[in-house]
């Protein structure tokens, strides 16, 4: 088993550049099946998931070739199968993402139904009943979605009954190309879904509304290709600020999207954190001498992120005092307490929230990464731990966290990786 070896408290400093965003490149790359024109991707961070649904796409039918670094051309060969095939499926539940943009355009589609993962039963109900709504005929047996749509799909008033960040960006897709208009409400307003938007617009898609609860599609009969850059990852951003904090605003974080998180910024503040614009996208986080507990409830854009709820868990564990987490998104998102006990830290869990209690400081062991947000606060509970901490289970981290172990050790981290026999 692989891991992750962190030899704790050495003196972290210098600049980390935030790479493309994980959860808008792989919306993006799926409505490269929308076009028979090329695309080009550009800012796409290298990233294990990236690999998976590049790997998806080409089984589709689509060409990917990486023109340079973070940059790629997506462009139509082969004649399609129009199948997302479970061995795919299985390794990145994103891959339903390709299930609106499949029916759009080829008006039909074989989708694995995504498993689970250890966050959450992670169900795509809300996605499947919205199709049918706009005209698709589905049936799941034997572990897949089949669905199609003869004569195309049509717009319909969608309201989603939970906020469903991936539901809204299937319809998105699947609308596109709908025949009249669709209307979402209760619409996701990630920054991801935004920059879906924007990319769909750019290829001729007539959408209005992004980013409030309720985005206005007409459908056109035909998208052209495009060229998109990517935005930054607002979760590394966010997870890399929490690191800059814990030692002493050293760290600089370059290409750092502030406007994505200002309600974490509040966060900040209450703890007693303060983020330090000193260039043109480049941040520092400046921690007063002693830091304040906080209560942080987990909701849906603009609010606090559930994908950042295990790295602020990491930093309240030394902060003196008694702070809550509250995970209101997913139902199973405390797989990190356990591991951040045998670390040293206080905390109990009762029922939805975690109680910390502050402890001077962590201290080195082995533990296992649960999640890949999970996996980023071992990480970092691992820097500020005093002697070594090894983390398995480490592909979870290289799912989201693009050159992570360089990123680090730029910064003066000790970090290696090796593989345990079992
Ligand atoms: C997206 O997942 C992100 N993934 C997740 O990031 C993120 O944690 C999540 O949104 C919430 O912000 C991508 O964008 C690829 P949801 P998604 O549909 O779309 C329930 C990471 O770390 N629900 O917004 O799958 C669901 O169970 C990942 O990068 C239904 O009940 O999340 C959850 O409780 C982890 N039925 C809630 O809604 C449905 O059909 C929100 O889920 C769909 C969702």
């Amino acid at each position: 088993m692989e891991y992750l070896e962190i030899e704790g408290q050495k003196d972290l400093r210098g600049v980390v550049e935030i790479s493309g965003a994980k959860n808008a490149a792989l919306p993006c790359m799926a409505a490269t099946i929308l076009s028979d024109e090329p695309v080009i991707l550009e800012n796409v961070p290298d990233l294990l998931d990236i690999s998976t649904m590049k790997e998806l796409l080409e089984y589709i039918g689509i060409q990917v070739e990486e023109i340079q670094p973070h940059r790629f051309i997506f462009s139509h060969g082969k004649m399609p199968s129009f199948e997302a095939p479970y061995e795919l499926v299985s390794k990145m539940r994103a891959s339903i993402l390709v299930l609106g943009a499949m029916l759009a355009r080829y008006k039909a589609a074989k989708v694995a139904l995504p498993g689970g993962c250890s966050i959450g039963t992670r169900p795509v109900d809300l996605h499947l009943k919205a199709l049918e709504k706009m005209g698709a005929k589905i049936k799941v047996e034997h572990g897949y979605i089949y669905a199609e749509a003869p004569y195309g799909l049509k717009g319909a008033e969608i309201n989603f009954e939970k906020i469903t960040v991936t539901g809204t960006e299937n319809i998105l897709m699947a609308a596109a190309l709908a025949e009249g208009e669709t209307i979402i409400k209760n619409a996701a307003k990630e920054p991801e879904v935004v920059d879906l938007a924007v990319m769909l617009k750019k290829m001729g898609a007539r959408i209005e509304g992004e980013g409030t609860d309720t985005i206005y599609v007409k459908g056109v009969k035909k998208l052209s290709g495009t060229t998109h850059s990517i935005i930054p990852d607002r979760i590394e951003a966010g997870t890399f600020a929490v690191l800059s904090a814990l030692f002493d605003g050293q760290i600089i974080i370059d290409k750092y999207p502030e406007e994505y998180l200002k309600f974490v910024h509040q966060i900040l503040k209450q703890i007693g954190i303060t983020p330090v614009k000193i260039g043109e996208a480049q941040f520092i986080f400046k921690p007063e001498n002693s830091l304040r507990p906080v209560n942080i409830e987990t909701k849906e854009y603009p609010y606090f992120p559930t994908d950042l709820q295990a790295q602020f868990m990491t930093l309240l564990s030394v902060v003196k005092g008694t702070s809550t987490v509250t995970e209101n998104i997913f139902e199973n998102r405390f797989m990190h307490v356990p591991e951040l006990k045998r670390l040293g830290a206080d905390i109990e869990i009762k029922e939805k929230t975690a109680i910390i209690n502050g402890v001077e400081k962590l201290s080195g062991a082995e533990v296992k990464a649960t999640d890949l947000r999970a996996s980023a606060a071992m990480v970092i509970a691992g820097l500020i731990a005093e002697g070594t901490t090894r983390i398995y289970d480490i592909y979870h981290l290289d799912r989201g966290y693009e050159n992570i172990d360089y990123k680090l050790s730029k910064l003066g981290a000790r970090v290696s990786r090796g593989i345990q026999e079992l």
